[in-house]
C-alpha cells in the first residue's frame, strides 16, 4: 500500500504531481480560459461582495491560509485575515453578516477549526470550507466549499493536502478576481495557464531528491534550524520549519526574513543553518541582501532558488534550484525540497516518520 516507498509520507511527496492535477479535474482548462468550481454556486456573489475574509484553521492548513491571504488581497482586492481557530474562537471576535469565512483543513475534523466555524456561522457569516476528506464534519458544517481531492493522507505531516489546499485557493481567488474584474483578462489568462503547468514543475523539483538528501546528511545533527522566506515565501518558511519539528524533533523556527534583525539574529553562528526559500519574485533583491546578513555572521546556508540563479550560488553553502513560476504559485514548488529535507533528516534520525511522538492526524479535541 505504501506503492514501493519506505514510508507513507515520501510517498504522498512524490505523488504531489498527479494529486495537484486532481484537484484542477472538472475544473481548470486553461487554454479556454476555463476555471469552474462546482462546489461554490449559491454563495459566489456573496464572496465577490465580500467586505472581509475571515481564514481560520490550525497547522499546516494555517500556513495555506497565510498564502491565500497574500493571494486574495492581491488578486481579489478583499481584505484578508488569517487566524488560528484556537484563537479566534475565545476572542469574541468581530463577525458579522457580509463576512465570508474559510475554513481550512485536510481532516475535516479538528475541533477548534470546527468551533470556530460554528462561532461565524451563529453571527451570519457564510462559511466555506476547503477539505480534503469528502462528507466529514467540517465539509458538512459550511454553506458550501470546495474538496482538495488529494486522496488519503496518512503520514501524520501534511504534505499533499497543502499543496493542494494551495491549488484549491487560488483557483478560487482566481475566479474571484476575474468575476470581480480585479484581474485583466490577459493576466487572468496567463496565471491559469501557469497554474495548469504547476505539477510539471513540482515534479522537477522533486529531482532535487537526491540532492537534497546528501545535504540532509550534512545537518542532522543540528540542534536548531532557522527557516526565512519573505512575501509569499514567507508561508513556505514557516511550513518548512513546522515540517522539521514535526518529524525530526529539531527545533525549527520560521520567520518572515526581514524580521530576523529584530531578535533571531542573536542566534546565527556557525552552527546554525539557515534555509533561505529565495526564489526570483519581487522580493528578490531584500531577501538577498538578508542572506548577507547571515553569511557575514558565518551562518550555514541552504538556499532554494529558481533555476539558472547566477547570484546566490556563490553566496552560500548550500543551494537546491527550482523551476520558476508566477509568484504566487511559487509555494506550490518552493515547499517541495523542504518537505524533502525533513523527510531525510528524519529517515536518518531514525525517528517515526509516520507517526511522529505525541501527534495525531486528526486533533479532534481542542
Ligand atoms: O486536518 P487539519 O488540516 O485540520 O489539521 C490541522 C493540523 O493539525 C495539521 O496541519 C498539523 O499541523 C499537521 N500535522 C502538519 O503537518
Amino acid at each position: 500500500e505504501k506503492g514501493g516507498f519506505e514510508h507513507f509520507m515520501l510517498k504522498e511527496i512524490y505523488e504531489q504531481p498527479k494529486s495537484i492535477k486532481d484537484c484542477f479535474r472538472g475544473r481548470l482548462k486553461a487554454n479556454d480560459g476555463k476555471l469552474v468550481l462546482g462546489g461554490i454556486r449559491e454563495y459566489s456573489n456573496a464572496l465577490i461582495n465580500a467586505e472581509r475574509i475571515v481564514i481560520v484553521a490550525c497547522g499546516t492548513s494555517w500556513h495555506a491560509g497565510l498564502v491565500a491571504e497574500y493571494i486574495f488581497e492581491e488578486f481579489c482586492r478583499i481584505p484578508v485575515e488569517v487566524e488560528y481557530a484556537s484563537e479566534f474562537r475565545y476572542r469574541n471576535p468581530v463577525i458579522k453578516e457580509g463576512d465570508i469565512m474559510f475554513a481550512i483543513s485536510q481532516s475535516g475534523e479538528t475541533a477548534d477549526t470546527l468551533a470556530a466555524m460554528e462561532l461565524a456561522k451563529s453571527k451570519g457569516a457564510v462559511v466555506l470550507g476547503v477539505c480534503n476528506v469528502v462528507g466529514s464534519s467540517i465539509s458538512r458544517v459550511s454553506h458550501e466549499g470546495v474538496y482538495t481531492h488529494a486522496g488519503p493522507e496518512i503520514g501524520v505531516a501534511s504534505t499533499k493536502a497543502f499543496t493542494a489546499q494551495l491549488t484549491v485557493l487560488t483557483m478560487i481567488a482566481l475566479r474571484v478576481a476575474h468575476r470581480k474584474g480585479t484581474l485583466a483578462e490577459q493576466r487572468y489568462r496567463e496565471i491559469l495557464v501557469d497554474l495548469e503547468n504547476i505539477p510539471n514543475k513540482v515534479a522537477k523539483a522533486l529531482e532535487t531528491d537526491k540532492q537534497v538528501e546528501k545535504i540532509a546528511a550534512l545537518f542532522k545533527d543540528a540542534r536548531n534550524f532557522l527557516y526565512l522566506g519573505r512575501g509569499y515565501n514567507f508561508p513556505v518558511a514557516l511550513e518548512g520549519a513546522l515540517k522539521l519539528k514535526e518529524i525530526s524533533y529539531i527545533h525549527a523556527e520560521g520567520y518572515p526574513a526581514a524580521e530576523m534583525k529584530h531578535g533571531p539574529i542573536a542566534l546565527i553562528d556557525e552552527e546554525m543553518p539557515v534555509v533561505f526559500i529565495a526564489t526570483r519574485d519581487s522580493s528578490y533583491d531584500k531577501i538577498v541582501s538578508n542572506i548577507q546578513e547571515v553569511k557575514a555572521r558565518k551562518g550555514k546556508v541552504i538556499a532554494i532558488v529558481s533555476e539558472g540563479d547566477s547570484l546566490i550560488p556563490g553566496m552560500v553553502d548550500h543551494t537546491i534550484e527550482v523551476p520558476g513560476t508566477h509568484e504566487a504559485l511559487m509555494p506550490m514548488v518552493a515547499t517541495i525540497p523542504l518537505q524533502l529535507l525533513s523527510y531525510h533528516i528524519a529517515v536518518m534520525r531514525g525517528t517515526n516518520v509516520d507517526q511522529p511522538r505525541n501527534l495525531a492526524k486528526s486533533v479532534t479535541v481542542e
